[in-house]
């Protein structure tokens, strides 16, 4: 093969990993759309961090693995646990979500919602 028509191949090549690529990346869950947390409204329990965990967390924190997360022992769990402890960004539970193994489990506005909870007290509102 002449080095004219190699290069050609080579860069079709590139070009083929990095649409590859593209196309993955934009499988990612970052399409959903999470309002914005404005920091000063009170960020409820039930109504708002509950179903992050029931929906990203309780396939693995089913009971068997702590904390236990499923709806109506995830409160009492992280509390025992002491994960929810202030300051907010050194707590367990934060800095879990945002650690390498668990980072895709959650949007970056969930992240931001637990973290504004937890702040505020980590109340079973
Ligand atoms: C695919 C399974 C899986 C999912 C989904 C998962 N976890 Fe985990 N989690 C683990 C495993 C395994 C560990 C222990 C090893 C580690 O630290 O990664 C763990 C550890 C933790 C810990 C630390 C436990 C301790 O005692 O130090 C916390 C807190 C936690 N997970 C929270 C969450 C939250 C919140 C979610 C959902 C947003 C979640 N996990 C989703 C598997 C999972």
């Amino acid at each position: 093969m002449n080095l004219k028509k190699r290069s050609s191949l080579t860069s079709l090549v590139v070009l083929l990993i990095l649409t590859g690529l593209a196309l993955l990346s934009s499988c990612e869950k970052y399409a959903a759309i999470i309002p914005e947390v404005n920091s000063a409204d009170t960020v409820h329990f039930k109504s708002q961090i509950q179903p992050i965990f029931t929906a990203n967390c309780i396939t693995c924190h089913n009971g068997s693995r702590n904390p236990d997360l499923r709806e109506g022992y995830s409160y009492a769990s992280l509390r025992t646990g002491f994960y929810v402890n202030l300051p907010a960004e050194n707590s367990r539970l934060y800095k879990q979500i945002t650690s390498s193994s668990h980072y895709s489990f959650t949007l970056p506005a969930e992240k931001q919602l637990i973290l504004t909870w937890i702040q505020q007290g980590a109340g079973n509102n």
